[in-house]
């Protein structure tokens, strides 16, 4: 550990997220306690297009920064005298939005001169974890989000290995374009996934398992297999029951990924099996993995709602990590659209 000044006092990250449609800055104290964690969200905004459009969000993100960091500082109660050090994700995501956060981190570092700590946005959902439930090791993290579908095992703190990952589209993905192919607005997976419990049958559709073996996921043949059933039943003229439709995706989505997930948990004897990311808000995934560890005697971890979609309390969570161990960026930082998340483990 560097004997930097700060040490044996109170940790406070200030913590910055603007990867993608949200603008959400955070005060962590000690990587486990929330004194703020304010989001400010461009759903309303990218709507209209039916998904987010880069340019708009990079933009959004300049016009909220500044007063999302002041409502943070000001709901946390503490001066930005007693921070130890600032936090900004740094990848993956869209290039021109990261870099938004990244130049208010790094004008927050100069000016009261603290360590910056670029962070990975898939060690943030993990670490979302963190400050709900104390995490163990080995743990393996089911990260399922609107642009990662990823197994990724942990074997000591902040070590990632990605064991398995989608070779296509991602979980949240496939969730928005059949959404979008049922007529429901951006983001549609909280729009299937309550029609999918509405439902009382499910239209059949497969299963993608890949080699026996394998890991990996793969969305887009579910994701096709949806779309043939509705050109098909347009065809014939008949009516489809949107319901039966959502209740099919939806169980193929949580069988692939609950039996892989609960298998890689087995083969790697974890401690843990945790579910991160925007789609571990999902109503039928929680209540299935919920009963599924139970049954199994595994402990499972799942954020609450507010901490599974973007947020910048998570990257405070996982910018901890690196800040204990005194691993800091320096301040030429750029915004790295497809980070690897195994080259942002610690080193020691
Ligand atoms: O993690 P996140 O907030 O952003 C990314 O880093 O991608 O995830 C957003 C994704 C969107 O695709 C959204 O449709 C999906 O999470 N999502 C859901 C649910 N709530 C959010 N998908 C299925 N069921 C939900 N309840
Ligand atoms: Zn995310």
């Amino acid at each position: 550990m560097n004997n930097i000044s700060g040490y044996g006092k109170p940790n406070y990250i200030l913590a910055i997220e603007t990867s993608c449609d949200e603008t959400s800055v955070a005060i962590i104290k000690d990587g486990k306690e929330i004194l703020s964690n304010i989001v400010a969200s461009q759903i309303e905004t990218h709507k209209r297009f039916g998904g987010v459009v880069p340019e708009v969000a990079s933009r959004k993100h300049v016009e909220t920064i500044t007063i999302t960091t002041e409502e943070a500082v000001e709901e946390a109660g503490i001066a930005l005298t007693d921070l130890s050090a600032i936090a900004v994700t740094m990848g993956p995501g869209l290039v021109g939005a990261l870099l938004v956060g990244i130049v208010a981190a790094k004008a927050l570092a100069m000016a009261l001169d603290l360590p910056l700590i670029g962070t990975h946005h898939i060690a943030g959902h993990i670490y979302a974890n963190q400050l709900v439930h104390e995490m163990e090791y080995p743990c393996m993290a089911l990260v399922v989000s609107g642009g990662h579908t990823e197994l990724v095992l942990l074997e000591s703190e902040g070590v990632f290995r990605v064991i398995g990952r989608t070779r296509d589209d991602a979980v949240g993905e496939a969730y928005d374009k059949v959404a979008r192919a049922l007529q429901f607005p951006y983001p549609g997976g909280p729009h299937v996934d309550r029609l999918a419990h509405e439902a009382e049958a499910a239209v059949p559709l497969p299963r993608s398992w890949l080699e026996p073996d394998s890991y990996d996921f793969s969305f887009s043949g579910l994701k096709s297999a949806v779309l043939n059933v509705i050109n098909q039943t347009k065809m014939r003229n008949e009516e489809l029951n949107f319901a039966h439709v959502a209740r099919g995706f939806q169980e193929s989505v949580i069988d692939v990924l609950m039996e892989k997930a609960i298998r890689a948990a087995k083969e790697f004897e974890v401690k843990q099996l945790l579910l991160c990311g925007g789609v571990a808000a999902n109503r039928g995934l929680r209540e299935a993995l919920t009963a599924r560890c139970a049954a199994e005697g595994l402990p499972l971890l799942i954020p609450p709602f507010a901490l599974c979609s973007d947020n910048a309390a998570m990257i405070g969570a996982a910018a901890y990590l690196k800040w204990k161990r005194g691993e800091f960026t320096a301040l030429d930082l750029k915004g790295e659209p497809t980070l690897s998340l195994e080259a942002w483990s610690v080193q020691s």
